[in-house]
């Protein structure tokens, strides 16, 4: 039986400045400790300033979305070698706000995922159906359509039953709502996200693999999510932007 080290994940979107990101980061270092990995994902303006804060601590840190293309004329694009020469080691791909806002289609964030996992990055891959979806009873459709091109593209980069590949379970209904899946429901769609790796890619490449489940996680709400015994960690939005939300967090994760 294999353990999956938890992963606390704060999505900063697009928020913060160097005051406050100074403090923050500051504010929850003290709650950070071996047993539970932690990352964050700041604007790509920041990434210098979380090189700087971070260095010697057990925190990486990452943008919230990458180019799957390595260099040329892609105006507002960045590639995965300019992040790495800011130390960043884990990407988030595929956020429901890039898929909506910005029409990333499934394929695209497969071949994001391919750009990072080639840079020797880490992929957090976020999937998740709407509400209306969910009441359509098209949670297990959506989910397979959106990670079916993921585990295609991405297939060749497993190693001894292991890639980095981290997969993040988002129902949109969920993030920034303050209405959080429950437990049993998260537990219910990361059980088919690992049944489906199983099927695909092979028991061990599913149990190696951390889901980690976000949409209103707050500390309040943490540790019960993450008893779950396939909910491996959390991509947490709002409550990623107060320290002593996120270092509650954090401890709700080591059990
Ligand atoms: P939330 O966001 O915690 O504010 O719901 C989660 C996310 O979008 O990653």
């Amino acid at each position: 039986m294999t353990t999956r080290k938890k992963l606390v994940a704060g999505n900063w979107k697009m928020n913060g400045g160097l005051a406050a990101n100074a403090e923050l980061v500051r504010g929850f270092l003290p709650a950070v400790t071996a047993d539970v990995e932690v990352s964050v994902f700041a604007p790509f303006p920041y990434l210098a300033q979380l090189q700087g804060l971070l260095e010697g601590t057990a925190v990486a840190f990452g943008s919230q979305d990458v180019s799957a293309k390595a260099s040329g004329a892609y105006t507002g694009e960045v590639s995965v070698s300019m992040l790495k020469e800011f130390g960043v080691r884990q990407v988030i791909v595929g956020h429901s706000e890039r898929r909506s806002y910005h029409a990333e289609s499934s394929e695209t964030v497969a071949l994001k995922a391919v750009a990072a996992l080639e840079a020797g990055l880490v992929p957090l891959v976020c999937v998740g159906e709407t509400l209306a979806e969910r009441e359509a009873g098209q949670v297990e459709s959506v989910i397979a359509s959106q990670l079916d091109p993921v585990i295609a593209q991405c297939a060749r980069f497993v190693q001894n039953g292991q890639w980095p590949l981290v997969i993040a379970y988002e129902p949109v209904w969920a993030i920034g709502t303050g209405v959080t899946a429950s437990p049993e429901q998260a537990q219910e769609v990361h059980a088919m996200i690992r049944a489906r790796l199983q099927a695909m890619l092979g028991e061990s490449l599913a149990q190696s693999t951390r889901i980690l489940y976000g949409g209103s996680v707050k500390p309040g709400n943490a540790q019960e999510l993450f008893s779950k015994q396939d909910i491996d960690g959390g991509l947490i939005g709002g409550a990623a932007l107060s320290s002593d939300d996120f270092s509650g967090i954090i401890r709700a994760a080591k059990g």
